[in-house]
């Protein structure tokens, strides 16, 4: 291994955010290990694009362990071997509506396991910087708009598993002095969004209905707002939190919030559909208390971290429409895909000095 690359460790690389993180920390000169689960069929489809095998001679800068983040077991070893600069905890039980569901695994896996890690860390005495995937859902009630001094109104067994885990955080930073950020984020999408999230479950029921393979979409409440950003974007957010002089935390979103309703009109409008023709509301899909209005005032992250959000609520419907008809097969309208080619230049990502002017 060169010993002039960073490394990093990322738990949830397999998820929407770990693979755009990989993919965000590759192209900066990163050495990425990632942790991830054993399954019975294989959940690195996110990663392949980016996956090497040193097999074939490859040179390798990505690299996989096994591991589980509801068990202490062989955290600690990893971050020993690996001894990272940086940690990026992103796995979660992530589904809102899932915690209801499965509350204790949900405070385990969601909550516990950033104690684990902290401790992890603690324990192996290795100098690294950590961030805590927070969110913008530990906000529940509290009125928009929502920013770090906001007090945190939980609505959800998972929102309140991610309080515990940003508190110990903040603790783990005050009391033992590691870098330790919480980086709350509002909601953010992608055509790698897991498919029960209600952005892609639209954007894939368009071209489902386009395709002929699906009649009807059947949602629960078209009432909750959401401020939805692109996640590409939100991923380098988490890693400026961690080249500042000093660990703090930061809320990420951009600041325009849309109903589901909203949403509906944007994704099916954009192929000339009316959406009244085709969703269905299922109870099942309400929850026991819902989170109505979330909007993001991400002033600090604008002004400290010279973050800003490019793409707007508009772009994002496009780009997942486009996506996932080209997944079954079809021609898409293309629109998403020419914002994506002339709006967001990934090789940006390998130019570490973008200015204030570059990104807006
Ligand atoms: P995601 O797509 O659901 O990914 C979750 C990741 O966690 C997956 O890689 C999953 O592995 C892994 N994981 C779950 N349980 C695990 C376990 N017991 N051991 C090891 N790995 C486990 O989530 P995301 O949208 O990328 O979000 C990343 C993080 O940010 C999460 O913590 C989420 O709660 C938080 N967050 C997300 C948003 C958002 O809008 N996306 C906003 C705020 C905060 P498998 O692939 O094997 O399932
Ligand atoms: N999932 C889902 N499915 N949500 C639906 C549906 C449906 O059929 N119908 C309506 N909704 C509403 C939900 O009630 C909620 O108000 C809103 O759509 C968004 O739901 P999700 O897409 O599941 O996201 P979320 O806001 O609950 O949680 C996401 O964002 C959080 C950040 O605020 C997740 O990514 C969390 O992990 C993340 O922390």
């Amino acid at each position: 291994m060169d010993a002039q690359r960073k490394v990093a460790l990322v738990t949830g690389i397999t998820g929407q955010d770990g693979s755009y993180l990989a993919e965000f920390l590759l192209a900066k000169g990163y050495d990425v290990h990632g942790i991830i689960r054993r399954a019975s069929t294989f959940n690195t489809r996110r990663l392949d694009h980016i996956y090497r095998d040193p097999h074939n001679g490859d040179e390798v800068h990505l690299f996989l362990h096994y591991g589980d983040i509801g068990s202490s077991g062989n955290l600690a070893e990893i971050i020993r071997q690996v001894q990272p600069d940086e940690i990026y905890h992103l796995a979660a039980q992530s589904h809102v509506r899932v915690s209801f569901d499965l509350p204790d695994y949900t405070g385990d896996v969601t909550g516990l396991s950033t104690v684990r890690i902290l401790e992890a860390i603690r324990h192996a005495g290795v100098k690294t910087r950590f961030y805590q995937a927070s969110s913008s859902e530990m906000f529940g009630a509290a009125p928009p708009p929502q920013n770090e001094r906001t007090p945190f109104q939980p609505q959800s067994p998972y929102a309140a598993a991610k309080l515990y885990a940003y508190w110990v955080t903040r603790n783990y930073r005050e009391a033992y002095g590691i870098y330790a950020c919480n980086g709350i984020l509002f909601n953010h999408e992608s055509p790698r969004r897991g498919e029960t999230f209600v952005t892609r479950k639209i954007t894939r029921a368009v071209a489902g209905i386009l395709a002929g393979r699906q009649k009807h979409l059947y949602l629960g409440n078209l009432n909750a707002r959401r401020d939805w950003g692109y996640a590409p974007e939100y991923v380098e957010a988490m890693w400026l939190m961690l080249q500042q002089d000093q660990p703090d935390d930061y809320v990420i979103g951009t600041g325009e919030a849309h109903s589901v309703r909203e949403f509906l009109d944007e994704a099916f409008g954009y192929v000339g559909l009316d959406w009244n023709d085709y969703v269905r509301i299922d109870q099942r899909y309400y929850r026991p208390t819902e989170v109505d209005y979330l909007l993001a005032d991400a002033r600090k992250a604008r002004n400290q971290l010279g973050w800003i959000p490019r793409l707007g609520f508009r772009e994002l419907v496009r780009i997942m429409v486009d996506a996932d008809m080209e997944l079954v097969g079809l021609d898409s309208p293309g629109e998403g895909r020419q914002i994506l080619s002339k709006q967001f230049d990934w090789h940006r990502w390998q130019d570490q000095s973008i200015s204030m002017e570059q990104r807006t």
